[in-house]
């Protein structure tokens, strides 16, 4: 084998070592880290007052299951998710005549915290 080719391999090779964790990252929505999922889980199960509605495994009780792949709301992607937090779901735009969903869900969590608790939402129906 030529020097040139066995360079041109080696590098070949590097690369695709380099790439492979970046590849399993990728898999989590832009701006969404393992440690944000886990944060959100607790938000949604204490502070974020979630679990009131959707129940503490997030099956559904008063609000939809949010473990499924069936979105009433948009398509389940995380800037939709973080949309639907912030801004809840106003009487008029629900489905299932259960009532409405406040901003945040009528609790006081900050906007890292809907950012974690979105990002709980998401792993839910897209386990990595
Ligand atoms: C007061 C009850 C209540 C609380 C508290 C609440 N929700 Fe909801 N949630 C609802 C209702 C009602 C709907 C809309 C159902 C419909 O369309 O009729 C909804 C819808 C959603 C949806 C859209 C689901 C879909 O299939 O499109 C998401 C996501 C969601 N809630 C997340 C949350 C999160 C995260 C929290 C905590 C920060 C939260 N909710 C707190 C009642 C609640």
């Amino acid at each position: 084998m030529e020097m040139r080719t066995r360079l041109g391999l080696l590098v070949v090779a590097l690369t695709c070592m380099a790439a492979a964790p970046a590849a399993a990252q990728a898999k989590l929505p832009a701006g969404v880290t393992p440690a944000m999922i886990a944060k959100g889980k607790t938000v949604f199960t204490t502070t974020g007052l979630c679990f009131a509605c959707h129940g503490m495994d997030a099956k559904g009780t008063v609000g939809p299951n949010l473990t499924d792949q069936t979105w009433i709301h948009g398509k389940g992607t995380y800037p939709e998710i973080v949309q639907i937090v912030t801004t809840g779901i106003p009487v008029e735009k629900t489905t299932l005549g259960k009532g409405a969903m406040a901003p945040k869900g009528g609790s006081q969590i900050s906007e890292d915290d809907v950012k974690a608790v979105a990002a709980y939402v998401w792993s839910l129906s897209n386990p990595t």
